[in-house]
């Protein structure tokens, strides 16, 4: 098959820094316990009237600031994203509306962290049927705004940000490789933000916020993770040796290094960013890759592995020759 890669890539996080120890007023925790559990130190929060389409729009336009012709050809726009700005309209029409996509096909994809990841595996399809000739996938979250403030079993982890790539023809031996995606919704009530059923299949009852049953996501985001991330090497043929960097989901560092310990890559492969960001849900995956070329980790002609769990339960991988 024809290859298609990554073309474009662009990023934002918003400017208002939330420090651990910000949550020491308001919740029985101390920025120690948030730090030594998850590994994050602080994330960023969105502005009042700032939501997750303008984050989105906002990751466009760096990616337009790094190549202004990067938008040419799109014929269709995805977000990814577990905090819309509304079911309908789809914030992937509000953002294609206001970086010069107006027309193009949009939608919305809702796997949670793993959309990202999903996000570019349907690009890919919808190219190679020939239904687009690139498109744009965003992962957009301004999770700061659906998250109860109050829980400090959630309200800790959670950061805003996005992500924006174009999905294209690239040339030979560059691309995207192999894909492994799943998902399991006996585990939906492990993480779930409630729309409009008060309660799962099998009778579980949802509050009105983020909700999550913190010590069940671990185990399955570190079994996961190795498991797919194994699944999707095999599948490309090759081994973690042949792995230059580990792009994983940010969530915890335990869990990034657990799951890095079951598929045999080193941590110092392994690109993190979640003391900076938190979880950003969707948007942790092209953040850090954003961030990993422009500090000259990644370049030209590595093999990477992009690999995340999410709320579904759901989980993605994808190998990904730069
Ligand atoms: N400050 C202080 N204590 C806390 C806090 C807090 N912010 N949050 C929970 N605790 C308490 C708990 O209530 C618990 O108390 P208990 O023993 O009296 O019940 C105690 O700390 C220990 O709780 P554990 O769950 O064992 O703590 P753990 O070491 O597992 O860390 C954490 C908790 C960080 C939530 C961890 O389980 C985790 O990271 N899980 C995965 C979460 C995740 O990745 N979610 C996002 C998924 S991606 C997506 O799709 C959105």
């Amino acid at each position: 098959r024809p290859p298609i890669g990554i073309t474009a890539l662009g990023m934002y996080v918003p400017a208002r820094v939330v420090p651990n120890a910000a949550y020491e007023a308001h919740l029985d925790t101390t920025a120690e316990w948030i730090e030594s559990r998850t590994g994050i130190r602080e994330r960023r929060f969105a502005a009042e009237h700032e939501y997750t389409s303008d984050v989105g729009v906002a990751a466009v336009r760096d990616l337009l600031s790094r190549d202004p012709d990067g938008l040419r050809e799109v014929d269709a726009v995805i977000c990814a994203t577990i905090s819309p700005d509304a079911l309908m309209p789809s914030t992937a029409a509000l953002i294609a509306s206001q970086v010069g996509l107006g027309g193009a096909a949009a939608f919305d994809l809702s796997t949670a962290c793993s959309g990202f990841v999903y996000g570019l595996s349907v690009a890919q399809g919808m190219i190679l049927a020939g239904v687009a000739r690139r498109v744009l996938v965003v992962g957009a979250e301004a999770l700061s705004k659906v998250v109860d403030q109050t829980d400090r079993n959630t309200a800790i982890l959670f950061g805003d940000g996005a992500g924006a790539a174009v999905v294209g023809p690239v040339p030979g031996g560059y691309g995207l490789q192999e894909f492994v995606m799943g998902a399991d919704g006996t585990g939906g009530s492990s993480l779930y933000l409630r729309c409009a059923a008060p309660q799962l299949p099998g009778g579980f009852q949802m509050g009105h916020s983020v909700g999550m049953n913190g010590r069940e996501v671990f185990k399955f985001a570190v079994r996961v993770l190795g498991d797919s991330a194994n699944e999707v090497l095999n599948k490309s043929h090759l081994t973690s040796g042949d792995v230059d960097w580990v792009i994983p989901h940010q969530a915890n560092i335990r869990i990034i290094e657990a799951a890095c310990g079951r598929f045999g890559v080193p941590m110092s492969k392994t690109v993190v960013n979640v003391h900076r960001y938190g979880n950003t849900s969707s948007a942790t995956v092209p953040l850090a890759l954003r961030e990993a070329i422009d500090d000259g980790r990644v370049r030209d002609g590595q093999q990477l592995l992009l690999v995340a769990f999410g709320g579904g339960l759901s989980w993605a991988a994808c190998t990904l020759k730069w």
